[in-house]
């Protein structure tokens, strides 16, 4: 028997979804992906002396990207994942708290960081500016989303596979209150706030 707090869950989630716009197509999600996979094959797999690079998720956005993109990629490489989370005035970047942190040592590796999507651009600067820190060679940017806020990144992503307007959007890793990670489409849902 379901409890009642998940059937709300479950109706709070079906009316956030039937008040939402489709804005991708789970076909266009998947071109980009490919997008995506062909500019990293490139990249690893002709490179003579090419790294065996490092394949860090963002976890949890990244979930669906990664594993999707991940049996895209045809080039050695090891995979694990990291876990930080952004607190905070988002205007002042917030405060980023790493709940895992890279267990493989970076030291004179490229490593590539794989996330959902590329917002304000805070967590990813601070995930790129610290894996330096510890010693990484490289580290290079792939994001399955960029979103166009009309403002100055404080980093680029190197990789990318859509650009989605300015609107607050679920599916493919990507969530409101925890719920349509599991979208295979990306769906903008209606804010209060805009944005
Ligand atoms: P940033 O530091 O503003 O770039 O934050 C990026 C993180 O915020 C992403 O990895 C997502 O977890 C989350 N995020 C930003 N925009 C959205 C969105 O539209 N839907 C769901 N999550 C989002
Ligand atoms: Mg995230």
């Amino acid at each position: 028997m379901p409890s009642s707090d998940s059937l709300s869950h479950r109706t709070k989630a079906q009316a956030l979804l039937s008040d939402a716009e489709q804005i991708f197509d789970a076909a266009a999600v998947q071109q980009a992906v490919d997008k995506v996979a062909q500019q990293l094959n490139q990249r690893f797999n002709q490179e003579a002396g090419a790294a065996f690079p490092l394949v860090l998720g963002v976890m949890g956005g990244a979930v669906v990207f990664c594993g999707q993109l991940l049996t895209r990629l045809k080039f050695p490489l090891e995979f694990d994942y990291i876990h930080v989370t952004r607190y905070g005035s988002k205007d002042h970047g917030g405060k980023i708290e790493w709940k895992v942190e890279p267990r493989a040592d970076v030291r004179g590796r490229t490593v590539i960081v794989l996330d959902d999507i590329l917002d304000e651009g805070e967590t990813l600067a601070h995930v790129k500016e610290r894996l330096l820190e510890m010693g990484a060679d490289e580290v290079l940017l792939a994001v399955f989303a960029d979103k166009d806020i009309g403002k100055t990144k404080p980093v680029a992503p190197d990789y990318t596979g859509l650009v989605l307007p300015n609107k607050f959007v679920v599916g493919y890793g990507m969530d409101a209150y925890g719920y349509w990670r599991n979208l295979p489409d990306i769906w903008a849902i209606k804010t209060t706030s805009g944005g």
